[in-house]
Formats: structure tokens, C-alpha cells, sequence
């Protein structure tokens, strides 16, 4: 088997992560965590999102946020838009505040889009048509997500035709890059991979990315599935972070320790210093309250306590 020989990670903590966390993290400790997120080496941040602040409520320092990064050069800084308010509300700051790439998100699932977007599938392309159009007249990057690739908590399973359709939609209004989202970590590699295949019939190779969920612990094994099929690019999450606001019961993302110590010792390039992401997660973690929620860490902690004994 020939996997990728390097991987580019988008780091969603700071969004999809704290998007759902119950205790509040002050926009100080958002912009610190990004500051060390990219002192560890990764290239490509979801920071924030430019959605109601009555919907989720953790994002509504999303301009501050935006506003207080230091960027470093050759860094992509992205926030989650779902309609022509929020991009609106993203572009009123300077150009160097904007986001160098935003993201609409749908779903495969129609429940699932009226629970998270207030709207049908149909209505959110119809919604994002002319977000997509003025963020490209600016000169910014579209990425589209598309949620519950192969389940939904309202519908159980979703069927690859229905992530085609989704894809072909995203493709039509101009979205440059889909990401395959297993929304509530259901999905198993097999399920996975039909998923991305419905996807890679619309748009290439370099323009699909995965971001799974690890609700039943199998993220690190459909990364694999995804790898095999040259899907190189993953969103993950620092410390595991998050979950998901209309999703009961859905974990965070898979880890992005977890992910790049898999890739690491495969050989596969990331260009991450894994220690100083741990330590990001350790810092966001303890300002949650509570321990990074990956197994790397875990194994690091119990390596150092059993040299010290
Ligand atoms: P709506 O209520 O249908 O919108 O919400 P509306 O147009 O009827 O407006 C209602 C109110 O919201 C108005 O305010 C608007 O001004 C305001 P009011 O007059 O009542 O005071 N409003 C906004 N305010 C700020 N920013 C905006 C905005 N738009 C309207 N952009 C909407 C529709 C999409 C806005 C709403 O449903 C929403 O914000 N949903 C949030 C969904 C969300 O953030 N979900 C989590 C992210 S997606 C995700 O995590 C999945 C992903 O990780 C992939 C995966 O794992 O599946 C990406
Ligand atoms: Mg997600």
C-alpha cells in the first residue's frame, strides 16, 4: 500500500472543539491557543465562526479573536461562515483581520441541516450561493464541510448517493474544497471510504479532506481507510476537543496528537513538533478544567511518571 508522503492537518480546535464546550474560555485564552498551535507547526487553523451568537454562543468573540492573532506568514486562518451575515460580519474588519479561507457547512442529511442551519439542503446551496461568490471576488479560499457523510443522530445511516448529491451541489456554486465529515463517529472504514468515493466523483483528489468524529473510538482507523484512498488532508482537533451542539452524545474530533503520531511513525511528513502540540493541548485542557482527551498525552504522562519512580 502507498500512502500520501506528507499530510496537511487543519487544526479545528478553536473552532469545532471549543464550539461546544460548557465552560467558558476567554477570547485571551482563544488567541493563546492559536499562538501555540502554530508554534507547533501547524499551517492551517480554523479559528472561529462567524454564526448566531444565540445558536452558539461560544463563538461570539469571533471578531475579537480574528482581530488579536499575530499571523504568521504561510499560514491559513479559516472560520466557519453560513450565510451572507456572517460573511458580512467577517469582512467588516480590515482586510488583515479577514479569514484567508472560509468554510460553508452543510449536511448529506436533511434533518441534520434543519437542526444545525435552520434550513434544507436546498435552501442552505441557495443560502451559500452568494457567500461562496463575493468570498472568491475578495480572493478567498471556499472550503465546504459537509456534515453526516455517513450517519445522522435523526436519520441513522446516510447513503453515499446522498453525499454525491451534496458534493455536486457545493461543486455547482463554486466551492473549491470539500471536507467528508463523520459528524457523530459512526462511521466505519468501509462506510468511510464509499463516502469519499460518492465525493471524489466531483471534485479531485487535492480537494477533499476528512474530519472525524471519534464517538466510537474509530477516527484513527477511517483516517487510515481515507489515507489508502490518497485523501491527504484531515481536520483534527487538539486535546480532542469539542463535540457537536446538535449532536447529543457525538465526541470531539479525532485528536491531533493521536493523528500525527500515527503519521509520524508511518513516515508520513506533517512538518508538526508533537511535543509542542501537546503542550497546546495540555494548556487549553487545563484552562477547560480537566486533562487533554488523547491517548498521546496519556502515554507521555505515564512514560514520564514511570521514569521518575
Ligand atoms: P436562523 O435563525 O434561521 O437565521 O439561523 P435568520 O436569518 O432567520 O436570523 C435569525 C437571527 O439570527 C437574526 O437576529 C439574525 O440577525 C441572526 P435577530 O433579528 O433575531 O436578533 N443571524 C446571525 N447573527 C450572527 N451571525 C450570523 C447570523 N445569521 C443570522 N451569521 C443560522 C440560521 C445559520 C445563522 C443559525 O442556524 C446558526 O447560526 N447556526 C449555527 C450552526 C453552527 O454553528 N453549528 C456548528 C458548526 S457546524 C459543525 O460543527 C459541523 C462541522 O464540524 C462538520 C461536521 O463535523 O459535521 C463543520
Ligand atoms: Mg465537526
Amino acid at each position: 500500500m502507498t500512502y500520501p508522503a506528507r499530510v496537511k492537518i487543519v487544526e479545528v480546535g478553536p473552532r469545532d472543539g471549543l464550539q461546544n464546550e460548557k465552560e467558558h474560555v476567554s477570547t485571551e485564552v482563544k488567541i493563546e491557543l492559536v499562538h501555540r498551535l502554530q508554534a507547533a507547526g501547524l499551517k492551517a487553523i480554523e479559528v472561529t465562526s462567524f454564526v448566531s451568537p444565540k445558536w452558539i454562543p461560544q463563538m461570539a468573540d469571533n471578531a475579537r479573536v480574528m482581530r488579536g492573532i499575530h499571523r504568521q506568514k504561510n499560514t491559513c486562518y479559516s472560520a466557519l461562515v453560513p450565510n451572507m451575515k456572517g460573511l458580512e460580519a467577517a469582512l467588516a474588519a480590515p482586510a488583515e483581520e479577514w479569514p484567508d479561507e472560509i468554510v460553508v457547512f452543510g449536511s448529506a442529511s436533511e434533518a441534520f441541516s434543519q437542526k444545525n442551519i435552520n434550513c434544507s439542503i436546498a435552501e442552505s446551496i441557495e443560502r451559500f450561493a452568494p457567500v461562496v461568490m463575493t468570498a472568491l471576488e475578495k480572493g478567498i479560499y471556499v472550503r465546504g464541510a459537509m456534515s453526516c457523510t455517513v450517519g445522522c443522530p435523526y436519520e441513522g445511516d446516510v447513503s453515499p448517493d446522498a453525499v454525491g448529491r451534496l458534493a455536486q451541489l457545493m461543486k455547482g456554486i463554486g466551492v473549491q474544497h470539500v471536507g467528508v465529515a463523520d459528524t457523530i463517529g459512526v462511521g466505519t472504514p468501509s462506510k468511510v471510504q464509499h463516502a469519499l468515493e460518492a465525493t471524489l466523483a466531483h471534485f479531485g483528489i487535492d480537494d477533499v479532506s476528512g474530519h472525524f468524529h471519534n464517538t466510537h473510538g474509530l477516527a484513527l482507523s477511517n483516517t487510515l481507510a481515507s489515507l489508502e484512498l490518497g485523501v491527504w488532508q484531515y481536520d483534527t482537533s487538539v486535546a480532542g476537543l469539542g463535540g457537536c451542539p446538535y449532536a447529543n452524545g457525538a465526541t470531539g474530533n479525532v485528536a491531533t496528537e493521536e493523528v500525527v503520531h500515527m503519521l509520524h511513525g508511518m513516515g508520513i511528513e506533517t512538518g508538526i513538533d508533537l511535543n509542542k502540540l501537546v503542550e497546546a493541548g495540555v494548556f487549553i485542557s487545563h484552562a477547560l478544567g480537566r486533562e487533554p482527551n488523547s491517548r498521546v498525552h496519556r502515554a507521555n504522562r505515564y512514560r514520564r511518571a514511570s521514569v521518575c519512580r
